[in-house]
């Protein structure tokens, strides 16, 4: 195979793949490969793959396959939690020529020369020193950039991969979060969301997430921090005292629940109750009252009836997010929960996936249409569709439009006029007179 020159970093799933993804570009860069902007002209894509759910699976084989037939000349390198979870098994299936699990993705450029050079290689190892000490620092970002604070989980719900392919979890030490968050701002970030599978568990020993955004709130030029994603039982009091003390901490919650049926958060394993839950719901809005919440959810996890899934339906009535994802559940090989009695049917789950949904996306709705007739900051993160329009976030992560609007990068006060789904129109604030 010749020597590769170019390279593109195709990531799917989560924020924390999105991150690793622009780490692994950076690597790759600094080891002298030039980025190509479109997969078919490089001479190595890299896949960097999500395991969380079985289609986000399937894809990754589908693409190999397509992309070997496009292009047999060019090499594959499959990263991410595929990588993670399948090992060699991707090499011998899919003839792929570089497979690198997430903990050890530093390796990615040698892995790439060797394999162009002999055999495909494989670096699946979870080190026990971190990969971020050898990755290069970071130079250029957009305004809005992501931070890996927190990897791993040792929750263990049933259903779930995530402690099998990022592993236990690990906490980045506290310098070494401030040094990259001064090193993203000096490269152009003015808002950075603090990554972690569990990233409200961040501790180093003796602070918690709440002193580590208090720190980083003292950042010149960092105008906003977010963290994503939560665990209801790691919500401290210290970083709910966050939500009503720190200027920069955005009025933003994700925190999944997954399911509102005691007896099926049980059987997830999640180790919190619908209550629980609630009650930690409770004191952040009493910190933050305009708190946006968020949240994951599963419908037909094994055995779930039809009067638990409308306990979620019931949760939901009481909560009243402002967002959420919903996923129908994936039963995934060597989880406890894909053996369990009590499998649900597709069409049932189908079913229950447009109830949940139909009423989210009305919650959604109707908490875009509380937001018109504010005051509010928006951060430009790009240009929209139309000439002169530019796309900002609104404080609770909504998207607003905003004609004629300021460059990328700006924080520019903004009157929201109207409420669509899934946007808000802004329209240019004029400074009162004092
Ligand atoms: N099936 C369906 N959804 C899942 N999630 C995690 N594992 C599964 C699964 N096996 C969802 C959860 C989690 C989100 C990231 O993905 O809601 O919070
Ligand atoms: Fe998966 Fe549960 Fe850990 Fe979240 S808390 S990553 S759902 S095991």
């Amino acid at each position: 195979m010749p020597t590769p020159k170019t390279f593109h970093v195709k990531s799917f799933g989560c924020q924390m793949n999105v991150y690793d993804g622009e780490r692994m570009a950076e690597a790759m860069a600094a080891a002298g490969y030039a980025s190509a902007a479109d997969a078919t002209d490089a001479d190595v894509v890299v896949l960097n793959t999500c395991h969380i759910r079985e289609k986000a699976t399937e894809k990754v084989y589908s693409d190999i396959g397509r992309m070997k037939k496009r292009r047999p000349d060019q090499m594959i390198a499959v990263a991410g939690c595929v990588a993670q979870a399948e090992g060699a098994e991707i090499i011998r299936r899919a003839k792929v020529d570089v497979v690198v699990g997430p903990q050890a993705y530093h390796n990615l450029p040698q892995l790439v020369a060797d394999a162009a050079t002999g055999a495909p290689t494989l670096d699946t190892d979870m080190p026990l020193l971190s990969k971020f000490g050898a990755l290069p620092a970071r130079r250029r970002v957009g305004p809005s950039a992501f931070l890996t604070v927190q990897e791993g989980c040792d929750k263990f719900c049933t259903y779930c991969v995530v402690p099998y392919t990022r592993g236990a979890e690990v906490s980045r030490p506290f310098d070494a979060i401030v040094e990259e968050a001064k090193a993203l701002v000096d490269a152009g970030a003015k808002e950075i969301t603090l990554l972690g599978q569990n990233v409200n568990a961040w501790s180093d020993g003796k602070q918690d997430l709440g002193s580590l955004i208090r720190a980083l709130d003292r950042v010149d030029g960092l105008a906003r921090i977010r963290y994503t994603t939560s665990h209801p039982n790691d919500m401290t009091q210290g970083l709910i005292d966050a939500h009503a003390e720190v200027p920069s901490l955005m009025p933003f919650l994700h925190l999944p629940v997954q399911s509102g049926s005691d007896r099926v958060l049980k059987a997830m394993n999640r180790s919190h109750s619908r209550d629980s839950y609630l009650r930690v719901l409770e004191r952040v809005r009493a910190a933050r009252p305009d708190i946006a919440l968020s949240g994951d959810f599963i419908v037909g996890f094994p055995g779930e009836t039809e009067a638990e899934f409308e306990d979620t339906l019931s949760l939901v009535a009481e909560v009243r997010h402002a967002m959420a994802f919903s996923f129908k559940y994936s039963p995934r090989p060597g989880t406890p929960a894909a053996d369990m009695a009590g499998q649900i049917a597709a069409e049932v789950m189908d079913d229950r996936l447009q109830r949940l949904q139909a009423v989210l996306n009305r919650d959604q709705e109707a908490f875009n249409q509380a937001t018109v007739g504010k005051r509010c900051t928006i951060l430009i993160e790009r240009a929209g569709k139309k000439p002169g329009q530019m796309l900002g976030k609104s404080p609770w992560l909504q998207s607003v439009i905003v004609e004629d609007g300021p460059p990328v990068g700006s924080l520019i006060e903004v009157d929201i006029v109207a409420a669509w789904p899934n946007s808000l129109v802004g329209v240019a604030a004029v400074a009162q007179a004092a």
